[in-house]
């Protein structure tokens, strides 16, 4: 099965129209190798919690991806997938992002959305539990999206609730559907790297600019690098902590054949690296921590022509915006395929792909 120029055509349309300026990969490049949908895999996610990037396998989060790619090139009628389900947007912390593209998502299907964007709305300015306000989203909802400054907020609210969870980010901890908006913005950049065998001398070389340790988007980005091993040859990460690692990704480091590796040199790396992926800001509990603001880039920085960045926004002084009109900035279609990509998580954690794809796209 192959796609008609014609939607690639809507594509770039669809994006011109949404202002996104930079790298813009087609997103049918994600579906040249293996163009069929397994629903078998996409029904794992049904009435599943998303709480870890550990959670997904290979084979589900290509699923997802490709489920993705097929909804932003408009190939599948949504408008009614979920117009029967209503999403809580419960954020007890600031975001732009996260926030707006699962409530984007969700009105691109055709559900609802409730939403509290300050907790100082909520009886949390009372002193009410956490789990009290999960046992309320029973109630009021089918599915939340939460984000917090405390990682044990995730723990509490599931005490009492029988909705999927989203995680949209728990203090320093995770933040696993970030994750998949990078992953998603990465294949369409080089779907090789889930879908064939990249020659030894080519495979990827990425640098994250952080702590995967104490930062949540970096943490849950480098949990899913490490399901492509026989594509990414190496992981430097740059930080000035002494461990920038923790212990529980050091576990999950050691035990991948990916070779990682420490620096506190970006310039002199800057000749080998492909992709990278930076983070300053971090939430730890009691307020804001800037991290990885000692290493940024600019238009002037010599990166590799091809090298792509990352960044889940909001930046700082890191990422100089006279990179935001080249070819390296995939950081904004990395923000834009969010709505994508969580479209097509709600769709598979309701059970209702099966409903809107075709019999001709399944496998
Ligand atoms: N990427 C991200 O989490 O951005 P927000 O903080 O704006 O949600």
């Amino acid at each position: 099965m192959t796609l008609p120029a014609s939607q690639v055509e809507h594509q770039a349309d669809s994006e011109r129209k949404a202002g996104v300026i930079g790298n813009c990969p087609d997103p049918a490049g994600l579906l040249r190798h293996e163009p069929k949908l397994r629903l078998d895999l996409l029904e794992r996610m049904h009435d599943t919690s998303v709480l870890s990037a550990a959670q997904f396998g290979r084979d589900v989060l290509c699923e997802l991806m490709k489920l993705a790619a097929y909804l932003q090139l408009k190939r599948f009628p949504v408008m009614h997938a979920l117009e029967d389900k209503i999403m809580a947007a419960a954020f007890f912390e600031p975001s732009t992002r996260t926030r707006l593209s699962f409530e984007s998502a969700m009105l691109h299907l055709g559900g609802r959305t409730i939403s509290v964007a300050d907790a100082k709305t909520t009886g949390v300015a009372k002193g009410e539990s956490l789990r009290d306000i999960g046992q309320m989203f029973n109630s009021y909802a089918d599915v939340v999206a939460v984000r917090h400054t405390e990682q044990s907020a995730i723990d509490e609210l599931c005490e009492y609730l029988r909705i999927p969870l989203l995680n949209g980010g728990n203090g320093s901890d995770e933040h696993p559907t970030q994750a998949l908006a990078d992953w998603y913005a990465l294949l369409k950049w080089r779907p090789e790297i889930a879908y064939g065998e990249i020659p030894e001398q080519f495979r990827l070389n990425i640098g994250i600019i952080g702590t995967p340790g104490n930062m949540r988007t970096v943490k849950s980005f480098l949990m899913l690098a490490l399901l492509f091993p026989e594509n990414i040859s190496h992981i430097t990460i740059f930080s000035e902590m002494a461990d920038p690692l923790g212990e529980e990704i050091r576990e999950l480091t050691n035990a991948s054949p990916i070779g990682i590796d420490f620096s506190q040199n970006l310039k002199q790396s800057l000749e080998y690296l492909d992709v990278i992926y930076m983070n300053a800001i971090a939430y730890l509990g009691d307020g804001y921590r800037f991290f990885g603001d000692a290493f940024s880039l600019d238009k002037d920085s010599k990166l590799k022509p091809d090298t792509v960045i990352l960044h889940p926004l909001a930046r700082g002084e890191e990422l100089d915006t006279s990179l935001d009109n080249t070819q390296h900035n995939l950081y904004f279609n990395q923000a834009d395929g969010a709505v994508w990509i969580r479209q097509a998580l709600l769709l598979a954690i309701f059970g209702r792909v099966g409903d809107i794809v075709p019999a001709e796209y399944l496998a």
